[in-house]
């Protein structure tokens, strides 16, 4: 078997985000900021550590915020330097000319559906699908195409939750783990209550084969209605490999209000300039 490298990730970027509301009613939820940089940037980040050459993102109505955080802001750069200041900050977002590549959602139809609008660009190579309201600290994407190396075909997170949380996500139904790797016997999106097979659910990082999006093709919906990711993953199990992986690091899930803030307070409390006084202020506040 020969394991093609990973070099393509899509950023699904069209969702609504009513979880969000009214933050997210005019600005993208993905622009929504821990600390001092949008939720985006972190998964981009992420993507780039782990080798990744090509970010497509998958962009619907509203979104315009996302392209300009990437692209140059001339403006922004001529008087920051006309008065001297540093750009560091905003330098190394910019990508190389003719990346991020942007395709269009019309209309919120699924997770499935997002990925399936980057068929194209993807082509027939194996490619990354990160959610970037799923903020990972420690390398998520790395770890997981170093696992990729090793066995091949498809490989999702796998993260346990509380039995009590499982109907809220895609749910693995494990088989024989080996190290971090666990071999994925099926999947169920939004198992019903006191139904799921496990309490291994799918955090938003995914390798899959480009045979998936033959599956999606159909545009069969499921859970909700919607086209969903894991029902087309679904039908790949028994055809390839099919793993899930045990990320080492911290997840925050910022699609979550309690995540979003929890996500804020660890990485400023991370954080050697603001660390000490943001510790110093939540010890007064708790007393
Ligand atoms: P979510 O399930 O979090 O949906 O999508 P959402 O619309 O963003 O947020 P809520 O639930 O209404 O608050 C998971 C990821 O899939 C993308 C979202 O942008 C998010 O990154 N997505 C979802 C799409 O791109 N298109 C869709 O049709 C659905």
């Amino acid at each position: 078997m020969t394991i093609q490298p990973v070099r393509k990730a899509v950023f699904p970027v069209a969702g609504l985000g009513t979880r969000f509301l009214p933050a997210t009613k005019a600005m993208p939820k993905e622009m929504l900021t821990v600390v001092d940089r949008p939720l985006i940037q972190y998964a981009v980040e992420e993507a780039l550590e782990a080798g990744i050459e090509q970010i497509i993102f998958v962009t619907g109505r509203g979104k315009g915020a996302l392209e300009d955080h990437f692209d140059v802001s001339f403006e922004l750069e001529a008087t920051m330097k006309a008065r001297g200041k540093s750009l560091a900050a905003i330098e190394n977002i910019r990508q190389t000319p003719g990346s991020p590549v942007y395709v269009r959602q019309q209309e919120p139809l699924g997770l499935g559906h997002a990925v399936w609008c980057a068929r194209h660009i993807v082509g027939d190579e194996p490619f990354a699908v990160l959610l970037p309201d799923e903020l990972m600290v420690g390398g998520f994407l790395r770890q997981m195409v170093e696992a990729y190396e090793r066995v091949g075909g498809n490989v999702i997170g796998a993260l346990e939750v509380p039995d009590d949380q499982t109907h809220k996500y895609g749910v693995i139904d494990p088989g024989a783990r080996d190290g971090r790797l666990t071999e994925v016997k099926a999947l169920v999106e939004k198992p019903a209550a006191g139904s799921a097979p496990s309490n291994l659910m799918i955090p938003g990082r995914y390798i899959l084969q480009p045979e998936v999006m033959r599956i999606l093709d159909a545009h069969e919906t499921g859970a909700g209605g919607e086209i969903q990711l894991t029902d087309a993953m679904a039908k790949l199990i028994g055809r390839q490999p099919f793993h899930g992986f045990t990320f080492d690091g911290r997840r925050y899930d910022c699609g979550d209000k309690l995540g979003f803030v929890q996500a804020n307070l660890a990485l400023a409390l991370d954080r050697e300039d603001i660390g000490p006084a943001v510790a110093e202020f939540a010890r007064l506040h708790l007393n």
